[in-house]
């Protein structure tokens, strides 16, 4: 069983609430769940799976506390992790940057040597376009607390599950 560590940035709370769903859905691996405003890059996580979670802000930028930490990602050395992300967006309100910190901070963690996990299909999404996408899927799971958080818990879930044959 890998150890995990959940990583989130969020200023109104909704994707700290995903974070805390996927926690509570991945009870039996006790993940770590850290606020990166809280997270230094030597203090940065020592779990082999890192979970990545990252609103999309100000119109396809990253949430503030992940943009002060974004100089220092490419300096950590992630050689063997595995890394996921995850964040809320809103699709009806921001349909062109819809999700667009996924793909931001795929391209620099690209940078730290570690391995990317769960991509999600765009099927039962709506947007026109994403920085988050490579080669027609999503970096990440995309969540819309704003317009679908009836969809939250169903797509948590299917992630969640799609992530497990990597974390035993
Ligand atoms: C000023 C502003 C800009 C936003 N820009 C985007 C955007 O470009 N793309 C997107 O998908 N969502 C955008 N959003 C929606 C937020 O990502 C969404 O409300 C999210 O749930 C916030 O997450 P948090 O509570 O974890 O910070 C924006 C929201 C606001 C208020």
């Amino acid at each position: 069983m890998k150890s995990i560590a959940i990583i989130y940035g969020s200023s109104t709370g909704n994707t700290k609430y995903a974070a805390q769903l996927i926690a509570e859905k991945l009870a039996g691996y006790s993940p770590v769940l850290k606020d990166i405003a809280e997270v230094s890059p030597e203090g940065f996580p020592e779990a082999e799976v890192l979970m990545l979670g990252c609103p999309t802000w100000s119109i396809g930028e990253l949430q503030d506390d992940w943009d002060t930490f974004f100089p220092k990602i490419s300096k950590l050395n992630l050689n063997g992790k595995t890394v996921a992300f995850f964040g809320q967006g809103d699709c009806e309100g921001y349909p062109d940057t819809f999700a667009d910190a996924l793909g931001i901070l795929y391209d620099e963690f690209a940078k730290t040597g570690c391995t990317f996990i769960g991509e999600v299909s765009t099927d039962g999404y709506t947007f026109d376009d994403s920085q988050a996408l490579r080669n027609g899927v999503f970096v990440g799971l995309p969540l819309d607390e704003d317009n679908e958080s009836d969809k939250t818990d169903s797509r948590v879930s299917a992630w969640v599950n799609s992530l497990k044959q990597y974390l035993d």
